[in-house]
C-alpha cells in the first residue's frame, strides 16, 4: 500500500510506504521535545523525519488493526506498549521491549517507511510526527477523547506525562517533602506540576537560565536557583538550604556531570534522585561510590513511568477534567513549515513547548 500526501519537501515528491502496516494518520498538532534539540547536529543519520510529541485523526487502518478505527483521535507512543513482553507484563516496569526496534531508525527488514525521489528517509521513534502524514503500529498510539483539542493535548504524548511522572510514579514523591529539579524546560516544569500535585512542601527549581523562573513559581516552585550565582558547587549549595540534602532530586537537563550533582544533593539516608535527561548510548557518569553508602537511591524514569496506552488515555480525560493542566507549557504556535523558527526558540531557551500545527 502506497500512500502520497502533500509534504513539507513538497518539491520532493515524498512517498509514505505502508509495508508492515497497522493505520496512518495526518498529524494535527506536535510538540518540539528536548530530546530532538540534543539530536540535531549530533551523529544523527540524515535525512531523518524526526518528531514523537504528536496528536491526530487516524486516516486508514491496516488488517487486523482491532483498538482503533478511521476518525479515532489518538496521541503517539514513542514509548509503546506491546502488552506481552517481560516489562509490559510487569506491573513497575513500562519500558516495552518493542521499543529497541526503533532505534535502528529503520524497518527490521532494513528499508524505510518514507521515501523521498526514491532515496529512503530515516524514521525517529517509531513515530516521526514532524510530518503531514505518518504510518505507526497500532501498538504505538493511544485512543484518546474525541472532543481534546489535539493541539494542548500532544504534550501528553511527552514532556508532560514524562516529567508529571517521574514525581509521582518514579519518585513517588512523599507530601510535605522537599524536592529539587534540575533543569526547567518542559519536561522539568512538569515535573514541578507532579511535586506540587503529590503534595511537596518545598521545591527548588534549578536552571542557568533566570528567564525560566517566573513560569516555575507559577507552577509550584517555591524558589529558584541558578548554579552561576555560586562559587560553590550546586550540590553543597542546596545542601547549605535545606541543612540535610533534598528528598527528591530530578535531573531533566541531560547533563552527566548535573546528574552526579544531583545525585549529590539528596538526602544520604532516604534521598532519592531520578534521572529523567537523555543521555546518549556511552555517555558516562562519573559518581564518587561513597556517596552510595548511606543509602541514597538513583533510578532511571521513560516516559514517567506510565504504561502508554493504558495510561495516556486516561491522562487526557484528567485535561478535560481539568485535573491537570497543559496550557502553561504551551508558549508558542507555528505551523509546521516554520519548523526552524521553533529549533531557534527552543535553542535560545525563549520558549518552553513549540507546538506545531498543520
Ligand atoms: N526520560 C524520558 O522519557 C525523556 C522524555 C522526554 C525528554 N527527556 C529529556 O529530558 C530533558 C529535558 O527535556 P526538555 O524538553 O524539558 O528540554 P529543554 O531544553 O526545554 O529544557 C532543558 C533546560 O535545562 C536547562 N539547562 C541546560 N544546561 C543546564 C545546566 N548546566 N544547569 C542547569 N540547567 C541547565 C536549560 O536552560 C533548559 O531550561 C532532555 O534531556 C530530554 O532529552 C527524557
Ligand atoms: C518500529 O519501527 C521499526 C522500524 O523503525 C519497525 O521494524 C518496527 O516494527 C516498528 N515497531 C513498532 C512498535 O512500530
Ligand atoms: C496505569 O495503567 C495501569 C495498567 O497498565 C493501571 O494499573 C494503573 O492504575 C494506571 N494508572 C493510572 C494513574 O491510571
Ligand atoms: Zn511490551
Ligand atoms: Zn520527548
Amino acid at each position: 500500500m502506497k500512500y502520497k500526501v502533500r509534504s513539507l519537501m513538497s518539491h520532493c515528491g515524498f512517498t509514505i510506504v505502508a509495508s508492515e502496516l497497522i493505520l496512518t494518520f495526518p498529524i494535527v498538532a506536535t510538540g518540539l521535545c528536548g530530546t530532538e534539540m540534543k539530536l540535531l547536529g549530533s551523529n544523527t543519520r540524515y535525512p531523518i523525519i524526526l518528531g514523537h510529541e504528536g496528536a491526530g485523526i487516524v486516516e486508514s487502518v491496516g488488517e487486523g488493526v482491532s483498538t482503533v478505527k478511521t476518525g479515532d483521535k489518538v496521541i503517539t507512543l514513542f514509548l509503546p506498549q506491546c502488552g506481552e513482553c517481560a516489562s509490559c507484563l510487569n506491573s513497575e516496569g513500562n519500558y516495552c521491549m518493542q521499543i529497541k526496534q526503533s532505534f535502528t531508525n529503520l524497518m527490521s527488514d532494513g528499508t524505510s517507511r518514507f521515501t523521498c525521489k526514491g532515496k529512503p528517509i530515516y524514521h525517529f521513534a517509531n513515530t516521526s510526527t514532524f510530518s503531514e502524514y505518518t504510518v505507526i503500529r497500532e501498538i504505538s498510539v493511544a485512543k484518546i477523547d474525541k472532543v481534546a483539542p489535539l493541539e494542548k493535548v500532544c504534550l501528553i504524548s511527552c514532556g508532560f506525562s514524562t516529567g508529571y511522572g517521574a514525581a509521582i510514579n518514579t519518585a513517588k514523591v512523599t507530601p510535605g517533602s522537599t524536592c529539587a529539579v534540575f533543569g526547567l524546560g518542559g519536561v522539568g516544569l512538569s515535573v514541578i506540576m507532579g511535586c506540587k500535585a503529590a503534595g511537596a512542601a518545598r521545591i527548588i527549581g534549578v536552571d542557568i537560565n533566570k528567564d525560566k523562573f517566573e513560569k516555575a513559581k507559577e507552577l509550584g516552585a517555591t524558589e529558584c536557583i541558578s548554579p552561576q550565582d555560586f562559587k560553590k558547587p550546586i550540590q553543597e549549595v542546596l545542601v547549605d538550604m535545606t541543612g540535610v540534602g533534598v528528598e527528591f532530586c530530578f535531573e531533566v537537563i541531560g547533563n552527566p556531570e548535573m546528574m552526579a550533582a544531583a545525585l549529590a544533593s539528596c538526602h544520604e539516608s532516604h534521598g532519592v534522585c531520578v534521572i529523567v535527561g537523555f543521555l546518549k548510548s556511552g555517555v558516562q557518569i562519573n559518581i564518587d561510590g561513597f556517596l552510595f553508602l548511606s543509602g541514597r537511591t538513583l533510578k532511571g524514569s521513560i516516559f514517567g513511568g506510565w504504561k502508554s496506552r493504558d495510561n495516556v488515555t486516561k491522562l487526557v480525560s484528567e485535561y478535560m477534567a481539568k485535573k491537570i493542566n497543559l496550557d502553561p507549557l504551551i508558549t508558542h504556535n507555528l505551523n509546521l513549515d516554520k519548523i526552524n523558527e521553533a529549533v531557534e526558540l527552543m535553542k535560545t531557551g525563549k520558549c518552553i513547548r513549540c507546538v506545531l500545527i498543520l
